[in-house]
């Protein structure tokens, strides 16, 4: 088909720095990904787009009581980790990466620190018991993500940009698959739409989802499947299907699904190791299991798979069907716990809450593994799951989203 008129005007150049603009200092990034660093009068600032121990000149783009956020204008002293952003664009203004302009490696070293200080005022405070925190595996640097989500710009696919609701159409994306790339490069879509682009990188299998709409108004390449919200809404189903460490899952069009499948086997690998060697009698929860990619992979019998999707639990039960799986459909807080030995809990970014960690607690299990994908939300968990008598006893750091701030947590914790 033909692309079109190619979206991609050369980026605006950066605007030139003005000697009113402070110069600072910044010592760490913290949640969220901002650099920490402190105004002359003492006021903090999060600056986007700094590094620990760089001297920057910023703008600021937001005053608060106690603080301001701010970006980079200028850099005056460059972190040795600093890296020029591969990206054409990131600087056209493309907020999908944020973290492009440190070099990978150091990228999870910077995720670990973030994670490390999350937690240290708890270990302060006496509510956590200090444990290492230690650089995980990650997913592959470039060409990663089997799942996509913007707008539209103009028919074509669109990404936010930076901390705005404006839309950006982009020609490329280098985190991206080539298979989801393919899509962004040459789908057409109806304006006003949000739009998903998901794929199995290990069957080939594509699926474009328009929110709204109805799947005749794309245009996509050839092979690839369209449903719009107007035929999910009529009860119609469409999937792909992932392989992730040899195992075949069903994927539905609102299923929750990792970054891709290199980022799943990451984080498999990690939880197969936080949940050590499981007898034949050990039974094993899976907690928000998704469409039972834990129970699937880590050859646990007769799991319990507890989701509270209907379109995961389907798939669950057609990726379990040979497991002798208990599935059940419900949210955690309200599911009345069995007695397990293992549990591996993998809750939303607001994490388990008081409710799910009670959930949890109440299975009696001797081990339980926690991820995370909030560090906010991991500290509090990790606090309350102290309170239950449990104790970490190893917190590994993952990187699932590489060039971006996002972290992933795999902490082990034992009953005392
Ligand atoms: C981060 S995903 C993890 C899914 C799965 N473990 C995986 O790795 O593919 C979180 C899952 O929890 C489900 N979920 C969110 N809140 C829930 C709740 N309160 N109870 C049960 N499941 C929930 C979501 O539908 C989603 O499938």
């Amino acid at each position: 088909m033909d692309p079109g008129p190619d979206p991609t005007p050369p980026p605006e150049p950066p605007p030139e720095p003005t000697p009113t603009e402070p110069v600072i200092s910044v010592d760490r990034l913290v949640v969220g990904g901002a650099a920490l660093g402190h105004e002359d009068s003492g006021r903090v600032a999060l600056v986007r787009g700094a590094l620990p121990g760089e001297t920057v000149r910023i703008r600021v783009l937001r005053e608060r009581p106690r603080s301001v956020d701010a970006e980079v204008v200028e850099v005056i002293a460059a972190s040795p980790d600093r890296v020029e952003p591969p990206c054409p664009e990131l600087a056209r203004g493309c907020g999908g990466c944020d973290l492009q302009h440190a070099a990978p490696a150091a990228q999870r070293s910077l995720k670990a620190a973030i994670v490390s200080d999350a937690l240290a005022r708890s270990v302060r405070a006496g509510r956590f018991d200090a444990v290492p925190v230690e650089v995980g595996p990650a997913a592959d640097p470039w060409g990663y993500r089997s799942t996509v989500r913007g707008g539209v710009d103009g028919g074509r696919f669109a990404f936010h940009r930076h901390h705005s609701d404006d839309l950006l159409a982009v020609a490329d994306c280098a985190v991206a698959a080539d298979p989801v790339a393919e899509v962004i490069r040459d789908g057409r879509f109806p304006d006003g739409v949000d739009v998903t682009i998901r794929a199995g990188l290990r069957t080939g299998e594509r699926l474009v989802i328009l929110d709204t709409g109805a799947a005749q108004d794309a245009v996509v390449p050839d092979g690839v499947r369209v449903i719009g919200g107007v035929e999910l809404s009529a009860g119609q189903r469409a999937w792909f299907h992932e392989e992730v460490a040899g195992v075949r899952l069903r994927i539905s069009a609102r299923s929750f699904f990792q970054s891709g499948p290199s980022g799943a086997e990451a984080l498999v690998d990690s939880v197969r190791r936080a949940v050590g060697t499981l007898g034949s009698s050990d039974r094993l929860a899976d907690l928000y299991g998704g469409v039972g990619l834990f129970a699937a992979v880590l050859g646990a019998e007769r799991p319990i798979v507890v989701e509270r999707s209907a379109a995961s639990v389907a798939d669950a039960r057609v990726n379990l069907a040979d497991r002798d799986a208990t599935i059940v459909r419900s949210a955690v807080e309200r599911w009345r716990p069995s007695p397990v030995n293992v549990v591996v809990a993998d809750p939303a970014r607001s994490g388990l809450g008081r409710d799910g960690v009670r959930a949890v607690a109440a299975t009696g299990a001797g081990r339980v593994v926690l991820i995370s994908c909030d560090a906010a939300a991991m500290v509090r968990d990790l606090e309350m799951l102290t309170a239950s008598g449990y104790r970490a006893t190893r917190i590994e750091v993952l990187d699932l989203f590489p060039h971006t701030h996002h972290v992933e947590v795999v902490s082990t914790l034992e009953l005392v």
